[in-house]
Order: structure tokens, then C-alpha cells, then sequence
């Protein structure tokens, strides 16, 4: 009982005959609160449309009646059945007991119809003082519990919708969160895209200068490029292995563009100063490249191509797996590629002798899991240099 915190409840009784509004003083307002039964407040109106009026006013005070008593029949006014309707439209919550001294009514059928029957009961008259006090806490009582029961419904409710709009508000924000991120993807993939794009024109820009020195290997390195790239396809590496590759051999002679133009188009053999300074070539491209902020290592790849597995190579003298792989599958592209073309100082030696010289000195000099792969791309792939 504690828990209901009661201190005192409203009650109202209706009934036009004095002597029984005296009853229900005499009874309810000589209660004096104690540890079993609760204070009450008594109200008392002779008229039907008078305890309306009370449960108006006491709706608009925020002080409701817990607990109606209505006499049956008030004449001249409407009768208790009208009244207890009438105060449930103000108060819903209300209980009301109807008292009656008329032993003919049908009572279940009266409650059954009204819309508020579970809070519609009856008593007969004459009553016992004890029935009106019973009536009136346990009514009571239930009519608090109900009161709680309510608030902590809508407590609940409330709660219910407060999270369920923290959540629809944290969804929406993780939604357009999702969103952000998708779009900044896609964005800084598109910049990605549109960088490699910019880089290939660039690599192929400084080719084509370097090339144009030299009209005699005028395409090599591109050839080079397609060779080294169907390689390394052959090998089955990275994609973005493939890329590097594809990308260094491109530019690998690039340090070309520091040797006198005169000696690039030399129609005889060089001497042995003028195959120095040719072959100061990868150092120079390495030098040209070592600044650029590639996302891969194409100065040590261009640097390595004339590197040769026994260390016979140069600029270092590299030997084995201290050569980068990227640099030991350009190498044999170059190799096949250079004697497959003409040079200013001699026609073609041809493919056969080009691929016969990588099978000679597979592992020798060249690396033979890449000489395999070259081989079964040109004999059982069918590959050849354009034009
Ligand atoms: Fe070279």
C-alpha cells in the first residue's frame, strides 16, 4: 500500500435525499487515515447535473474524484445511470458506484451496455457504513494504481519514442555518413584514374622525345613496354606489379637523352669510349627518375635493365636476386626485342637468333623463369611486335 503513496482521495457522493448525504459524511469524513485504510476528501451534490458541474471543475483544478457514489433516482433532476454517463465523458478514469434501493433493475444488463462498465459498479441500498468504506479505498486504491499504471505506460511510450527517434536520427546521420565516404571514394578514385592517365601521357611524352633522337630505335621502347607487359601477364604477377613494369620499360632508355644525338644514329660500331658513354645510360635515366614520386620503383627498375644474372651486367654489376625481377623481365624483352629490329649499324638478326641467345644463356644471364615465360608467349601464344 505504501508504494501507492496515497495521502487522500477525492470522493464524491450523489444523492438527493439529505439524510443519506449525512450518511456518507457521517461515514467517510469521521475516517481518520491510518496504516490500513487512506483519507478521503468528500464531496456532496443532490443532483445529477450538479455532480457533473463538481467533476468539471475538479478536472480543471487537477484535483479528480478517484470515486463516485450516484443514488439511482434523484428526482426531479436525471438519474444516476445519466449521471455516472455524464461524468465519464469529463473524467474517464473516474469509478463510479451507483446505489440503489430498487431491487428490479437489472444491473448486469445496465453495465454491460454502458461503454465504461469496468468502471461502473453497483450497490444496493440500504447499505452497511463498512461497505461504503470497503467500496470506497479498495475502489480508490485500484483507481491510484490505474493512475500509475498509466503514467509509467506513457513514461514508457515516451521513452520508446525518444530512442526510436535518437535511432532514426543516428540512421539518417550514418546513412549520409555512408554516403560521404562513397562519394569521397569514388572522387579520390576518379583523381586516382585521372593521375595514371596523366602519368602514362607523360611517360609516353618523354619517350616520344627521347625516340626522336634517335629515329633508328624510333618505337623500341614501346615494343619493349608490350613484350615486358605479356611477360609478366605470362608469370601471372600482381596487376599492379604488370603496371610498373609496363611503365618502366617505357622509359627505360630514357637516359639516352644525354648522349650526343651523334652517336645515336652512328651507322657503324662504336668504340669502346662511345660504348661507355652508351652505356652510362642507366645511371643518367636512373638520375632523371630518382626525383619523381612514381608509386612504384622505376629509377631502380630503368637503373637495373642492363643488369645481368651472373654479374656481367651494368652500371653495379648486379648478380642473381639483388636485380629487382621487374628490371631481369625487361632485360630479356630488350635483349629480344633490340636484335629482332634493325639498328643503324646492321639489318635485323631476326627473332630465331633472338630467342636462341635468351635459351643460350638462360640463367646465364638472363632469369630463366622469365626466358620460359618469353618463349611460350612467342611459340605457343603467337606474339609479335607490331608494325
Ligand atoms: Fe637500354
Amino acid at each position: 500500500m505504501k508504494d501507492l503513496n496515497y495521502k487522500s482521495f477525492r470522493i464524491l457522493a450523489v444523492d438527493d435525499d439529505s439524510t443519506i448525504r449525512d450518511l456518507y459524511q457521517g461515514i467517510l469524513k469521521s475516517n481518520s487515515p491510518s496504516a490500513a485504510l487512506p483519507n478521503f476528501e468528500l464531496t456532496c451534490c443532490s443532483q445529477g447535473d450538479e455532480a457533473v458541474e463538481a467533476v468539471k471543475r475538479s478536472f480543471e483544478d487537477d484535483a479528480p474524484f478517484a470515486v463516485a457514489f450516484l443514488d439511482l433516482n434523484m428526482p426531479p433532476g436525471p438519474d444516476g445511470e445519466w449521471t455516472a454517463e455524464e461524468i465519464h465523458k469529463v473524467d474517464p478514469r473516474i469509478i463510479t458506484v451507483v446505489v440503489t434501493g430498487y431491487r428490479s433493475t437489472n444491473f448486469s444488463k445496465t453495465g454491460q451496455q454502458a461503454r465504461f462498465s469496468d468502471k461502473l459498479l453497483y450497490l444496493q441500498k440500504p447499505f452497511h457504513p463498512r461497505e461504503i468504506i470497503q467500496f470506497a479505498t479498495a475502489l480508490s486504491i485500484k483507481w491510484q494504481a490505474q493512475k500509475q499504471l498509466l503514467t509509467m505506460h506513457a513514461d514508457l511510450e515516451n521513452l520508446v519514442e525518444q530512442r526510436t527517434a535518437e535511432l532514426v536520427k543516428s540512421n539518417r546521420l550514418l546513412k549520409i555518413e555512408i554516403e560521404n565516404r562513397k562519394r569521397m571514394q569514388q572522387e579520390l578514385q576518379q583523381s586516382f584514374e585521372s593521375l595514371k592517365i596523366a602519368m602514362h601521357s607523360t611517360i609516353q611524352a618523354i619517350s616520344m622525345t627521347v625516340e626522336k633522337r634517335d629515329p633508328y630505335t624510333s618505337g623500341h621502347q614501346q615494343r619493349v613496354a608490350n613484350l615486358a607487359k605479356t611477360i609478366a601477364e605470362e608469370l601471372e604477377l600482381p596487376e599492379s606489379q604488370i603496371e610498373s613494369i609496363y611503365m618502366a620499360a617505357g622509359i627505360h632508355d630514357i637516359g639516352k637523352i644525354s648522349l650526343p644525338a651523334e652517336i645515336l644514329v652512328k651507322p657503324i660500331p662504336l668504340s669502346d669510349i662511345e660504348i661507355s658513354l652508351v652505356q652510362a645510360h642507366a645511371q643518367a635515366g636512373y638520375d632523371i627518375l630518382k626525383g619523381i614520386d612514381f608509386p612504384w620503383a622505376i629509377a631502380d627498375i630503368v637503373l637495373q635493365h642492363h643488369e645481368r644474372m651472373d654479374g656481367s651486367g651494368y652500371p653495379l654489376g648486379l648478380a642473381g636476386d639483388n636485380i629487382v625481377f621487374e628490371a631481369r623481365i625487361i632485360c630479356v624483352a630488350d635483349v629480344v626485342e633490340t636484335m629482332a629490329s634493325h639498328r643503324p649499324y646492321r639489318p635485323s638478326i631476326g627473332m630465331d637468333k633472338a630467342l636462341e641467345e635468351i635459351v643460350n644463356n638462360r640463367g646465364v644471364l638472363y632469369d630463366p623463369q622469365v626466358v620460359d615465360a618469353c618463349l611460350k608467349i612467342f611459340k605457343e601464344k603467337d606474339f609479335s611486335f607490331p608494325g
